[in-house]
């Protein structure tokens, strides 16, 4: 997954690029590029290894005077990270040159083509095919023009791309063109940028198009316009968008993923909404869908986001009354899965991007089964391909590890079981209205947990060097401790696993020595007394562990220490992992900060995963 920014106007462009790439490196960190096409109409490319941060301090900068210009931030998928690789690219005569987000599958027969026809590739990247094919269109029909030779590049491309294209022969234009990958073009008055996310360019713009798969955009300062792969001309809406640009930046805090974890009880006040401003009736935009036509329901996404449908997947059952089963979009893309028109199909995505999502996605249209989507990224792809869409109102989410969009996914998917009970007529359930409390006082329930940051951080200290850690629960704290294990592996690098507490003596109680470090989580009081043995089980063999509770536990009788218990506010088991993954969130955040890593940015991971 690489970022593209984009500018065309009166500006200065290599600071609003640069602003652009900073905001766009969670979602590749590797190398960072750009071109401008100077006053002079000479077209200038400054690359640089690593962070963004080294290209702005490039000196080459300073040559760049012009007011369009395109720059990529990547992570490397085809070729290495390296000078050499890194974007813009350009074909072998110098006359175009592309930024490109996405992977062309059909490199090798496109590589040969090329070959054949007198051209050579001086990268290992995949994007060097794609200037060199608009010039190999061009230069056999350049009357058409360039947009023509472009559209004929894009024809011959299999797999995601969105891609911009500049040339000293375009003095005003900039081509932009999409599939499988997201790009937004933002408008401004006698300027337009390009980006492939909003926040990248929310503090120029609140204008925005949304370009759809197989569409051009041609950009001049003062005009966008939108043609299919045919170059037919086609009549796009621009939408208002009305996050705060300043949501989108560090607010004083070190980290984004600090940022973030603290705003989760906004996060989820606000995703809660207007849910329940009705006593009678909750409030969903799910109008004409009845529910009653369902025979069971899968809930599919990839990483947390699937985590929080792992948390959830008991609700439905217990309310709803669905068989509810949660797969990885990975997995069920390729599994032949029993879905039908009878099938709810539920997807999660903070990015609303993620490439198996999206084709678990079509996978399910396909079947005829319905579709609804848990999405936080406004106008992304998954939403724009779903039956219906519920936003999680987390705002922007910075850091590639996952956290308020988490605990939001989970808030609104305990909401949706409850809405669908009610459309089933199943609101007299037990525990039906003791939810509704429980949902509204998260808010309040996660702040109070978050005020245990300082203790956590102790804990932290205590366990950072460790190279193995344990996290233990059962049911529903058993999908928090996945959560919280992905959450410690992601940004500290220690290796961690979850178990479900009663499989450890299956075999994996084999692997408890002296000093092993194992976190427990017990939220449910009806198998508190099973995971607490579990623990002085571990404790017996040596292992050191912390025991997240909201229960009363008693460890007089057993070899636990009344010291290693972190206690979280009371709450019903079903909606306790969006308060207790809230302490292991901070462990894993203290962790990485005590081995002096980028929380922001850990090794080899993008923030949403647009290839496969
Ligand atoms: O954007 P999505 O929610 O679809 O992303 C899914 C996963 O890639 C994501 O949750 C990933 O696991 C996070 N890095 C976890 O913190």
């Amino acid at each position: 997954m690489c970022g593209i920014v984009g500018y065309i106007g009166t500006k200065k462009a290599v600071p609003v690029l640069i602003n652009g790439l900073l905001s766009l490196e969670y979602r590749g960190y590797d190398s960072a590029g750009l071109a401008v096409l100077n006053h002079s109409s000479a077209l200038k490319i400054v690359k640089d290894m690593g962070r963004v941060k080294n290209l702005q301090n490039n000196p080459e900068l300073d040559s760049l005077d012009g007011s369009l210009g395109i720059a990529h931030t990547r992570w490397a998928t085809r070729g290495a990270p390296s000078k050499n690789n890194s974007h813009p690219h350009t074909d072998n005569s110098e006359t175009f040159t592309v930024v490109h987000n996405g992977i062309i599958e059909n490199y090798d027969e496109l590589k040969s083509f090329l070959a054949d026809n007198g051209y050579t590739l001086h990268t290992e990247t995949d994007t060097e095919i794609i200037p060199n094919l608009i010039h190999y269109y061009y230069s056999k029909n350049s009357e058409s023009g360039i947009l023509s030779a472009v559209s004929n590049a894009l024809k011959k491309l299999e797999g995601s791309f969105a891609i911009e294209v500049i040339s000293p022969l375009l003095k005003d234009t900039i081509i932009v063109a999409k599939k499988d990958s997201p790009v937004v073009i933002g408008v401004g008055e006698g300027e337009n940028y390009v980006a492939s996310d909003i926040p990248a360019i929310l503090s120029y713009t609140r204008k925005f198009y949304f370009l759809e798969d197989f569409e051009i955009a041609e950009l001049t300062s003062d005009s966008v316009k939108f043609y299919d792969f045919d170059l037919n001309s086609i009549n796009k809406e621009i939408k208002d968008i009305e996050w705060d640009a300043v949501a989108s930046e560090k607010n004083g805090y070190d980290d984004y993923m600090l940022k973030e974890i603290f705003e989760q009880p906004t996060a989820i006040r606000e995703t809660i909404g207007t849910a329940f401003a009705s006593d009678d009736k909750i409030n969903l935009p799910l109008d004409g869908l009845d529910f009653s036509k369902f025979n069971k329901m899968y809930i599919i996404a990839c990483g947390t986001a699937m985590h929080a449908g792992l948390a959830t997947k008991y609700i439905f059952e217990k309310f709803a009354k669905f068989q509810c089963e949660v797969d990885m979009a990975s997995e069920f893309r390729y599994r032949d899965p029993l879905i039908d028109e009878h099938t709810l199909c539920i997807f999660i995505s903070q990015s609303g991007e993620t490439a198996d999502t999206i084709a678990a996605l079509k996978l399910a249209k396909d079947h005829g089964s319905t579709t609804i989507s848990i999405v936080n990224v406004i106008g992304s792809s998954i939403t724009r391909l779903s039956d219906y869409v519920l936003y999680t109102h987390a705002g922007p989410e910075i850091a590639v590890a996952s956290t308020k969009a988490y605990t939001c996914q989970v808030t609104l998917l305990s909401i949706l079981a409850m809405y669908i009970a009610e459309n089933k007529g199943l609101s007299n359930i037990d525990g039906f209205n003791e939810l509704k409390s429980d949902i509204i006082a998260l808010p309040e329930k996660v702040k109070s947990a978050l005020e245990l940051s300082d203790s956590i951080k102790e804990l932290a200290k205590q366990n950072y060097t460790k190279k193995d850690m344990f996290y233990i629960g059962r049911i529903t704290d058993y999908a928090i401790c996945m959560e919280g294990s992905l959450k410690l592996k992601e940004i500290s690098y220690i290796h961690s696993e979850a178990y479900a507490a009663g499989e450890l003596k299956h075999g994996t109680i084999a692997l408890i020595e002296d000093g092993t470090s194992v976190i427990g989580v017990i939220t449910n009081p009806q198998i508190s007394s099973k995971t607490l043995s579990n623990l002085d089980e571990v404790v017996t063999r040596g292992a050191n562990i912390i025991l997240v509770t909201n229960q009363d536990v008693d460890v007089s009788s057993t070899n636990i220490e009344e010291n290693s218990i972190i206690r979280i506010p009371k709450c019903s088991p079903l909606v306790s992992p969006v308060i207790a993954v809230v302490p292991l969130q901070l462990f894993a955040y203290h962790t990485a900060k005590f081995k002096e890593l980028d929380v922001d940015k850990p090794r080899n991971l993008a923030k949403s995963v647009t290839v496969e």
